[in-house]
């Protein structure tokens, strides 16, 4: 959702805030724009995708400037309601990424005023609450705080004053990070739309106001009224470049990725989990915790740590952590699971179980964020930037971290990390041509079908969710993942001729496999249209109508069982002419409730 990206150096900016948002693209966004300072404030702003025209290329040209993508909340996608929005008094202009939750309480009072306004959004209620403050003859430094104070939410707001020559800041649960390189300061949402500058960063805290001059800067915490040292993080990674390769899709790419990044995100040492692993020993309950394709491995790590290491753990929608908050113990652990570490329903139940006193852990991808900040133990996915919007690659990274990190509690480290190899091995074997040719015939038989049904059992539940949310997200068909033992209880009913059922098969030597052979059985029976996802040496082979081969590797397969769903998800969409890195209506970075 919105992103901000400034700066303020020696170097000419457009361009350097035009790239910058285009890296913040990933987050979502229906509109855009771009301010630089020289003498005066010149603005451009637009809806759709970030692209030059003839008016952007004669913007003037200058050396700090602010821009921002727009996700609407408040206000439908138009130029006048995209930001930044400039002032009519003070020369400032300004982007927030938030909801201002008291928005209608402050713009009734402003309208009772006589204030007028331009747009329909919250956004434009901070720019004349500030006018105001400035009217008292209040410094804008003053005013900036006096108005952030009054307002409720998660809230992050960027301001580029001509006046001062200076960009302020704010943040208040929304991200923002500075970019310290040679040249200048950056400032933005991510880490990683600075990346190619500088892997330098200073990660802001709740209510740090920053102001940048030139190459100056100076936080200061507007709750605690002091002015805090400037302490810079060397970051792990930078990222020169994000590129789609030969691919023609960033969500092929990131398929195509799985061949490596399980084992990037379980390149752990065994000392390096033993602080987690010790804590959970001597610990009580475990809460695994996640929203979207995060609260399904959420769901799979749970199973792992039940099923394998016979923890008591729990997974937990991240937006349902209030369901539980009252038999929550200090001693309990929280292990919270998210791809872009901002996410706020993920981080309003983080604060909730500190507030219990229990320790958080976090599996999290991009670097430097909140979530790994709220932490006490701090573990990434190292799968590097996962750009399409539906997750992938990082879905089954954070599936094997889960995995790994249950082998270690089961004392059997060294054994899951060879099944981990071996299990990278059985993914690669996934793309190869003839299997690729397969599964293109099973997403074109979805093409005209309007519903379908994936099911799955025990550790292959969550998978059967997981693949159903993969094909909704980018061809908006409707599919639904089930626990076959659901299957009699209601969802047969819906069971025609040609219905596909895709189902997930575990080895024969599964507690689970004769469940799901009768589970098939049934929908057949129905005249459903049956296919099936596992060991195609297996027995039962001739009760499908197709079958898609993934090798079963004990305990571990669920992972690449998720694979196949995500190639037909993409080949059904590509067939449908659907938008396979953006799908409608969806976000990626999810930093509002
Ligand atoms: C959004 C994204 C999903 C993601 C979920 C949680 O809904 O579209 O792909 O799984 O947020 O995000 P997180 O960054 O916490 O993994």
């Amino acid at each position: 959702m919105c992103g901000i990206f400034g700066y303020s150096g020696e170097k000419e900016c457009n361009d350097l805030i035009f790239e910058g948002l285009k890296r913040l693209e990933y987050r979502g966004y229906d509109s855009w724009g771009i301010a630089i300072l020289n003498g005066k404030i010149h603005q451009y702003k637009n809806i759709g995708e970030i692209k030059y025209d003839k008016m952007l290329q004669k913007l003037q040209k200058g050396n700090i400037g602010i821009g921002h993508t727009r996700w609407a909340t408040h206000g439908g996608v138009t130029k006048i309601n995209a930001h930044p929005h400039i002032s009519e008094v003070g020369g400032f202009t300004l982007v927030q990424n938030g909801i201002v939750e008291n928005f209608n309480e402050l713009k009734s009072s402003l309208l009772k005023k006589d204030v007028h306004f331009v747009s329909e959004t919250d956004t434009e209620v901070i720019v004349r609450l500030i006018e105001l403050e400035l009217l008292k003859n209040k410094s804008l430094r003053q005013a900036i705080i006096t108005v952030f104070k009054k307002l409720k939410g998660r809230n992050t707001i960027a301001l580029l004053s001509n006046n001062d020559k200076k960009i302020y800041a704010v943040r208040n649960g929304s991200p923002l990070v500075l970019g310290i390189a040679t040249d200048g300061i950056y400032i933005a949402s991510d880490t990683l739309s600075f990346s190619p500058a500088t892997n330098e960063a200073v990660l802001l805290d709740d209510f740090d106001m920053v102001e940048i001059g030139g190459k100056n800067i100076s936080i200061f915490n507007i709750e605690s009224n002091q002015f805090k040292p400037v302490k810079i993080k060397k970051l792990k990674h930078q990222f020169n470049k994000i590129d789609k390769g030969n691919f023609k899709h960033f969500m092929l790419k990131e398929i195509v990725d799985q061949k490596e990044t399980i084992l990037f995100a379980t390149k752990y040492l065994r000392k390096e989990l033993l602080p987690l692993t010790d804590s959970i020993k001597k610990g009580g309950r475990v809460y695994v915790i996640g929203a979207g394709t995060a609260g399904f491995s959420a769901g799979q790590i749970a199973y792992f740590l039940r099923n394998i290491a016979n923890i008591d753990a729990q997974e937990v929608k991240s937006y349902e952590f209030e369901q539980y908050i009252s038999i929550v113990k200090k001693k309990d652990i929280l292990i919270a699971i998210s791809q872009s570490g901002e996410t706020a329903d993920t981080i309003e139940a983080i604060e909730a179980f500190k507030k219990k006193g229990c320790k958080i852990a976090s599996l999290v991808n991009m670097y430097g964020t909140t979530i790994s900040r709220l932490s006490d133990f701090e573990f990434y996915t190292n799968s590097g930037p996962e750009i399409c919007v539906a997750s992938t690659k990082v879905f089954t990274a954070q599936c094997a971290w889960g995995y790994l990190l249950t082998m270690t509690l089961d004392n059997r480290f060294e054994e899951g990390k060879k099944n981990l190899s071996i299990l990278t091995k059985s993914i690669s074997q996934i793309f190869l041509k003839s299997r690729l040719e397969n599964i293109k015939r099973v997403a074109n038989k979805l093409k005209n079908k309007e519903h379908a049904f994936i099911l799955g059992k025990g550790e292959n539940s969550y998978i059967a969710l997981e693949g159903a949310l993969k094909i909704k997200e980018i061809s908006y068909k409707h599919v639904e993942g089930f626990a076959a033992g659901e299957l009699k209880h209601g969802v047969i009913a819906l069971i025609e001729k040609g219905t596909p059922v895709l189902s997930i098969i575990p080895s024969e030597n599964s507690r689970d496999f004769n469940d799901m052979i009768s589970a098939v059985e049934q929908v057949k029976a129905r005249g459903a249209l049956t296919v099936g996802i596992g060991n195609d040496k297996s027995s039962k082979r001739e009760i499908f109508d197709f079958y898609i081969n993934v090798s079963q590797v004990e305990n571990v397969s669920s992972i690449a069982n998720v694979i196949p769903f995500q190639l037909i998800s993409y080949y059904l969409s590509v067939a449908l002419g659907n938008n396979i890195d953006k799908p409608r209506n969806l976000a990626k970075s999810v930093t509002v409730k």
